[in-house]
This record gives structure tokens, C-alpha cells and sequence, in this order.
């Protein structure tokens, strides 16, 4: 491995150093807290005498730390003396705030009896706690922090102070975590926001990269002045490409928004960093934000086929596929040997009809333009088996949460077409949960006021070209509290089918209040009961069984004639969350085959949020290289579960790239293997149809890192051809043994296989 710290260390200089300095003492809050579940007002008050609480630590989830599966009401408290020193060493006098990491999934936070916090909102003197608790779903990501004034009455200055947090959880993970949990005087790191967040990077024409920069001051009375420096630079050279020095005022509330744009190539690794010093103390705030690479090519102007190589149908079912391919419209579409009861729209692609019987085909597919034609074959099997390659689409649940509604599906239908995604496959617009009211006198599940007609709704997506997804849990009530198919499981089928439904995913929630502690038959038992009411309907529905893995899903999903198996709890958009699941899967790998996939949680790349507001994904771009690398080597299915409406061009050219999602969308079904784990890096292999194998590098470290690779670890032996699939350029041939760069928690994806 070659030594990279004489770079690393020329490119920290370059960047110059960001003190972030603290200022002002600290009191820590790390640990020290107490807790209970249930809930009781009296439990805010300073007496109360909680000696009889478990401890706990606030990092982590109560989930973490024995109250498995608890959700609903659990309160912490705290006791801590608050020194005046703090105040009078602070540079900043006025205000004092306390940091306390995340809540998941609401909270009161209670001083010495009085209320000052509610859901991440600092509350006036005197506000008095809602007996009925506030749930507001959508704010466990969060960062907690309420300032109150140094003078407020609530505070006691070199007194005991008790803090009490009530929380409670809606489903999933609960309580506190994340951190900081600390008191302090305000800092300028409080009051200085450099936001990079507001927008995407802009890509124009060949090298061209703009971005736009807000620094505010979120402070109305407070004025600071300082220098502003902004600087980008080339991370594997250190060239100074932007380099921005100026002197700024930021008068109370005052928002300053920085237009730069720089020069690179678009394929190499830039950071941005951005810093204020305020002239009068000294004090630094800083960030910096790698600039995402673009890697994937654009695609030509002939036509290119893409997407599924082969299909799987039942007899009698509605035939719906759409074939997808890329070029300069107006396409067309040709299907030669087309089977009789099919028949292919020229202009759209789509093909529609029904097949009765049993068997094999092999049609050959044609697309036109002026410029070109392709040509591929598309295997239709009609038999038992669906999605004999893993689901393409997108969900709402990353984004939307439970604010999901009929507009914004149909905006992303809009958005799947109008991107382009629907050229490089993307087929899927599914509804998570958020859909459901109660049930009308015939046990009909109805919608809620969000969806006022799921029926035109279904059709809207059909007659894109697209397919539609629904979501419904085996228990009373779905994880969002919502009506479940408990007892309705055949109505709710037969409803799904009228409405013209393509993939249910079934989502275990409160089963656990029928079968609290289920045994292996009990956790299939729902499963099956919903394979029989599917199997009912004369609708191909994919059948995506949801319950977090447990009881090795994978070992037994294809009994319950599952199409697919989350094998992990919900996933989060951290390197913590993506890794861990990620790296995770080698276990499940051997039950990956077409029809049966394991599912590894939706994609968290571009704009997201769990609720109506959301954020810029917070995985660097590398970060995303890896997840959809990963996740194209698990042959996981891939559900985009960010706002397409608001796709970033960087998003867009992640999930365009025709020869990763190739790797996803092989024929032959398998999974990738685990070759190779250190602390440092990993490497997985996976098997493809043709003979060749696609090769995962990643490198877990924060460090670019060459990846040694032995071909004898990847089963392989002689010489090699060797493609990368991100720039989609052939790298020669190899042998032996070889190193690939890939920046830190980057991924690099290659295919080797034999010279012809
Ligand atoms: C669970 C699932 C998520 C999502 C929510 C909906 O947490 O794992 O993917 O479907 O329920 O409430």
C-alpha cells in the first residue's frame, strides 16, 4: 500500500486549519442520567425522587440498552450544577443553551419543574406542557438544542438544576441519542451558520461547477465581524482552484449567500471549505464539503437498451413491462417474435397483453432513432416466479414519511419520466405507509383524505409506463399507527388488485402485540396468510415481506413466496447506518436467486427526510458511490427513497449509470460475496451471468486507500480484462495481484473476466 501522509498533510495546510475553537467551559451531560418508561407529569418536578431509575446512557437509543421493541412514553433526568464561572469566562454573555444530541421521537424538556423545550423549539417563560403530548412524526432527526436567557428565572446559577426529558416514540429506535449532550454558554458556532445545504452543486457544460454558500447569523441582536475565506481545492493535487478572501459584517439576522464557481474536470475529488474569524476575538468557525465527482457518462445519442434482461409473468396475469432505453427521442420500439397475446406500443415501449400458458420466450427487441438502432433479447418466463431481477423504483417513505399523499406520488411518477430514470429502468412508485383510514361496514379498507382515489391514482402511474406499489402490515395497525390487514388480509388483496396494485410490502409493526415473543412458525404464520390471499388474485403483485430479518428471514422468505426480505432494521442516511447495514449481508447471500432477493432497506441518496421537511442526504457523494455500489453487488432491490422532484444533477447521474445497475439487474441472480475484510477495506465478488465477476473495492477508512487486490482471494486466476463501471472505461488487463484507489468511504467497481 502506498504511504499517503506526506499529501494528506500538504492538503491539510492548503486547506489552512480550522481551530474550531469551543471558547467557554463546557458541562457535560455524557453521562449521569436516569430513566423510566410509562409517564407522569409529577416526573418533572425538581423533588421527585428518582433513585429508583435505571441508568442509561443518552448516546444511544433506549432500544440499544435493554427496552427492545419498546415504543410510546420514557423519561429522563438529569442533575447537574450550573457554575457561573461559565458565564463569566463566556465571550458571549447573554444566553445559555443546552445541547441534548436527538430526540426519537418527540420531546418536553422540563428545568427545575418549568417547561423550555418542545420538539426542538425553545419555549417562552411560563409555557405550560400540552397534557396531551405534541407528537409531531419527523423530528427524531433533529438536533435538540434550547437556549434560554442567561437572566431567565428557570436557570439556577451554582444550584442543583434538574433537567427532565419526556419523550416519547412513535415506533422503531426511541429516546435519546446522537451527541452532543452539554451545557454552555452560547458560542459563535452557534449563532455563525455556513450552510452548504440549501442547494446542489451545478455542473455546466464541461468543467464548469457552481455552488451557492449561505453564511447567517441566526443571532438578532448579536453583531460580528470578520474575514470570510473560501477556498476550493483539487484533493488529489492540492491545485487551488477558487480561493475567495473577504472582509464581512453579519449584523443581527443578517444572511449572506456566496454564488462561486470554479474550473475542474468533473471526475476529480474537490473539497470546498469555507471559514469566518471574527476580528475581535479571534474565534473561528470553519466547514468544508466534498464536491460531488460526476462519473457516470453521458449517454449517447443512439439508442441503448437497458434494464431488465428477463421477466417473469404468471399465466393469465395483466402483462405489463416496459422496455427502457436511453438515445435522442423519438425512440422506437420493436418486439420481433413477439408471443401471441402480447403486444408492444412502438412509441412508448411498453408491452401489454396476457399470456396463458406456461413456458419460455425469447423475444428479440428493437430501438430506432435517427441516429441508430439497438437491439437485445428479453427472456419472458411465464410460470410461478416474479421480479426475476431485483425491483427498480422509488418509495416515499425516505422522504415523505407519513406526509405521503396522492400529489406528491404523482409528482414523483412525473419526475421517475421526466428525469430520465425511467430510460435506465426505474420502474416502481411505491406508497409506504400513510395511505390508510378505517374501514367502511363491508370491512373495505378505505383511504384517507390524502388519497381521495387510488384507482385513478394507478392508472395515472400505469400510463407512464410505470408500476405502483402499496404497503399494509400483518398487524392491527401499521408502524405509523395507522389500520393494518389484521383479519382483512383477502379484502385488502382484493382491493389492491382493483385498484390495479404491482408490490405490496408487508410490514411486520404491531404483529408483535399478537405474537410477542414468535416462534419460527408464528413469524411466518402472517406471511403466509398473505401468500394466500395474493395467490388469490388474478394480479402479479410483488410481495416484499418487511420485519427487520428477524428469525433469518432469508432462510425461509421463499417458503412464504416472498419476492424480497428486508434483512435489517430501518436504515438511516449515516456512514454508521449504511456501513453497518452494508457490510452486514454476506450472511444472507447464499439464498439471493431470481424471484427471492434480499432486501438491504431503501436507498438514502438525495434529498430526504422521513416527514414534509428535507435535507440534503448526509453520506458524502463518495459515501453514495458505496451505497449504490454495494447495493448493486447485493442484488438488494434498489428503492430511491429521496424527492425526485428535486433531484440534484449528481443524484441523477448516480442512479443513471447502465452498467452498475447492470450488475444489479443480472440474470443469473446471485449475490455477492464477502472476499476480503480488514478494519481498512472490504471486497465482494459477485457472479454473473456471462462468466465474468463484478468486483466491490471499499475503502472504510476516512483516507484515500489503494485496495490490494490478489485475484486468487476472488476465486480468479491468468489474465484479466478489467472495466470499470462508474467511468465505464476499460483499465487493460491484470494479474496476480494489483491496487485500486478509492477515497475515503469510497468504493470503486470493476468487472474481470476473461479475454475472449
Ligand atoms: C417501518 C419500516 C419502514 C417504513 C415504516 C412505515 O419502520 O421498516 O421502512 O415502512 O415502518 O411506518
Amino acid at each position: 500500500m502506498r504511504a499517503n501522509a506526506g499529501f494528506l498533510f500538504a492538503f491539510i495546510l492548503l486547506l489552512g486549519s480550522c481551530s474550531q475553537k469551543t471558547g467557554p467551559d463546557i458541562v457535560s451531560l455524557d453521562s449521569g442520567w436516569k430513566f423510566r418508561t410509562g409517564d407522569n407529569l409529577s416526573w418533572s418536578t425538581p423533588a421527585f425522587d428518582d433513585s429508583g431509575w435505571s441508568t442509561i446512557d443518552p448516546k444511544q437509543t433506549w432500544e440499544k440498552q435493554g427496552y427492545k421493541k419498546y415504543d410510546g412514553f420514557g423519561w429522563y433526568r438529569f442533575k447537574v450544577v450550573i457554575p457561573s464561572f461559565l458565564r463569566e469566562k463566556a465571550y458571549i454573555k447573554d444566553s445559555i443553551i443546552f445541547r441534548l444530541g436527538k430526540i426519537d421521537d418527540c420531546d418536553q424538556v422540563f428545568l427545575n419543574g418549568a417547561l423550555i423545550g418542545e420538539n426542538g423549539m425553545t419555549m417562552k417563560a411560563n409555557s405550560l406542557p400540552s397534557a396531551d403530548f405534541n407528537k409531531i412524526w419527523g423530528k427524531w432527526n433533529l438536533d435538540r438544542k434550547y437556549v434560554l436567557a442567561a437572566d431567565d428565572p428557570r436557570v439556577q446559577w451554582d444550584k442543583e438544576n434538574v433537567i427532565a426529558v419526556r419523550c416519547f416514540d412513535f415506533s422503531g429506535p426511541g429516546g435519546m441519542f446522537s451527541q452532543p449532550f452539554e451545557i454552555a454558554m452560547i458560542d459563535l458556532k452557534d449563532l455563525i451558520q455556513i450552510d452548504f445545504s440549501g442547494s446542489a452543486f451545478v455542473f455546466e457544460g464541461d468543467s464548469i461547477i457552481r455552488k451557492d454558500i449561505v453564511i447567517k447569523n441566526l443571532s438578532d441582536k448579536n453583531e460580528f465581524k470578520g474575514n470570510l475565506i473560501i477556498r476550493a481545492i483539487r484533493s488529489d493535487n492540492s491545485a487551488s482552484l477558487y480561493l475567495e478572501k473577504t472582509g464581512i459584517d453579519l449584523t443581527g439576522g443578517l444572511t449572506i449567500d456566496k454564488q462561486i464557481s470554479f474550473n475542474t474536470s468533473f471526475n476529480r475529488p474537490v473539497s470546498l471549505f469555507v471559514s469566518f474569524t471574527e476580528s475581535e476575538s479571534g474565534k473561528q468557525i470553519c466547514d468544508t464539503v466534498e464536491v460531488p465527482r460526476i462519473l457516470t457518462p453521458k449517454a449517447p445519442k443512439e439508442p441503448r437498451i437497458t434494464g431488465s434482461k428477463v421477466f417473469g409473468v404468471r399465466p393469465w396475469s395483466p402483462f405489463l413491462f416496459k422496455v427502457s432505453a436511453t438515445g435522442t427521442a423519438p425512440l422506437k420500439y420493436t418486439a420481433m417474435d413477439c408471443p401471441p397475446g402480447l403486444k408492444m406500443d412502438e412509441m412508448t415501449g411498453v408491452i401489454t397483453g396476457v399470456l396463458k400458458k406456461k413456458g419460455e420466450h425469447q423475444v428479440k427487441l428493437k430501438v430506432e432513432n435517427q441516429y441508430g438502432k439497438s437491439e437485445r433479447y428479453l427472456k419472458i418466463v411465464v410460470g410461478d416466479l416474479l421480479s426475476l431481477t431485483p425491483p427498480l423504483g422509488w418509495n416515499s417513505w425516505n422522504c415523505w414519511g407519513l406526509s405521503v399523499s396522492d400529489e406528491k406520488v404523482r409528482q414523483s411518477a412525473n419526475a421517475m419520466k421526466s428525469s430520465s430514470l425511467i430510460d435506465h429502468g426505474w420502474t416502481y412508485i411505491n406508497i409506504d405507509d400513510g395511505w390508510e383510514d378505517t374501514r367502511d361496514k363491508d370491512g373495505n379498507i378505505l383511504t384517507n383524505s390524502k388519497f381521495t382515489d387510488m384507482k385513478a391514482l394507478c392508472d395515472y402511474v400505469h400510463s407512464l409506463g410505470l408500476k405502483i406499489g402499496i404497503y399494509s402490515s400483518p398487524g392491527r395497525k401499521t408502524c405509523g399507527g395507522y389500520e393494518g390487514s389484521y383479519g382483512f388480509e383477502e379484502k385488502d388483496v382484493q382491493r389492491y388488485a382493483l385498484w390495479g396494485i404491482d408490490y405490496l410490502k408487508y410490514d411486520w409493526c404491531s404483529y408483535g402485540d399478537i405474537a410477542p415473543n414468535p416462534t419460527l412458525e408464528q413469524l411466518k404464520h402472517p406471511y403466509l396468510v398473505m401468500k394466500r390471499a395474493l395467490r388469490q388474485v388474478n394480479r402479479d403483485i410483488h410481495y416484499s415481506l418487511c420485519q427487520y430479518g428477524m428469525g433469518e428471514v432469508w432462510t425461509w422468505g421463499a417458503d412464504v413466496d416472498g419476492n424480497s426480505w428486508r434483512t435489517t432494521g430501518d436504515i438511516e442516511d449515516t456512514w454508521e447506518s449504511l456501513s453497518t447495514i452494508g457490510f452486514s449481508q454476506n450472511n444472507c447471500s447464499p439464498y439471493s436467486a431470481p424471484g427471492r432477493w434480499n432486501d438491504a432497506d431503501m436507498l438514502v441518496v438525495g434529498r430526504v427526510g422521513w416527514g414534509p421537511s428535507l435535507h440534503y442526504t448526509r453520506l458524502t457523494p463518495e459515501e453514495q458511490y458505496t451505497h449504490i455500489t454495494l447495493w448493486s453487488l447485493l442484488a438488494s432491490p434498489l428503492l430511491i427513497g429521496c424527492d425526485l422532484k428535486q433531484l440534484d444533477p449528481f443524484t441523477l447521474n448516480l442512479l443513471t449509470n447502465d452498467e452498475v445497475l447492470a450488475v444489479n439487474q443480472d440474470p443469473l441472480g446471485k449475490q455477492a460475496i464477502q472476499v476480503k475484510r480488514t478494519n481498512d477495506y472490504e471486497i465482494w465478488v459477485k457472479d454473473l451471468e456471462d462468466g465474468t465477476k463484478a468486483v466491490g473495492l471499499f475503502n472504510k477508512t476516512l483516507k484515500p486507500l489503494y485496495v490490494p487486490v490478489d485475484l486468487k482471494d476472488l476465486s480468479l486466476q491468468g489474465k484479466l480484462r478489467m472495466r470499470d463501471l462508474w467511468t465505464q472505461t476499460d483499465l487493460g488487463l491484470v494479474s496476480g495481484h494489483f491496487e485500486m484507489k478509492a477515497f475515503a468511504h469510497g468504493a470503486r467497481l470493476i468487472i474481470l473476466g476473461h479475454q475472449d
